[in-house]
């Protein structure tokens, strides 16, 4: 099983947890990939792809939804997969994670495990404290449930 995290960031913190998440995933077969580098015939059947976005106005980053809108209606059938996004600790904050879950299922993904939330202090970051910590135990579930 060959796993990539896709992610977009524009202050680092959506990369600081894909980048977490690949390495407690397996160093030797997990990648994480920028948005802009992300080939999706590099994808195959039982293969694990995760997507991380920030939330930004509500709704994933337009690049991450380009990027899986561009996707044929089935090329992720057979590929096993899971969301997060980083947001704020305000009353409204939207939602990203659901959303690139509901566009994975609908390009053909088995999702493996619920969207999931990683928080950030202001905009520019940083994470909360133990959410470092939590990214590599969320990673360590996916593993489990991936296999
Ligand atoms: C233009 C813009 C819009 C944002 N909109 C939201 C939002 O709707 N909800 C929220 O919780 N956070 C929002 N944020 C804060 C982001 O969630 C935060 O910047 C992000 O998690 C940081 O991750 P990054 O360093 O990977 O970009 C917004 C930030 C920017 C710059």
């Amino acid at each position: 099983m060959k796993a990539i995290v896709l992610y977009d960031s524009n202050y680092g913190n959506t990369q600081s947890i894909a980048e977490t998440i690949a390495g407690a995933l397996d160093p030797m077969a997990a990648t994480a990939v920028p948005v802009g580098s992300f080939k999706a015939e590099e994808l195959h059947a039982g293969d694990l792809l995760v997507v991380g976005s920030p939330i930004n106005g509500w709704r994933p980053t337009a690049r991450i939804t380009e990027a899986l809108s561009s996707l044929g209606a089935d090329q992720l059938r057979g590929v096993r997969a899971a969301a997060f996004d980083t947001r704020l600790h305000i009353f409204i904050h939207g939602d990203a994670a659901k959303k690139i879950s509901a566009s994975l299922q609908e390009h053909g993904a088995e999702i493996i495990a619920p969207p999931h939330a990683f928080y950030v202090q202001k905009s520019e970051g940083p994470l909360d404290a133990g959410e470092s910590a939590n990214a590599a135990e969320w990673a360590a579930s996916l593993k489990q449930l991936a296999t």
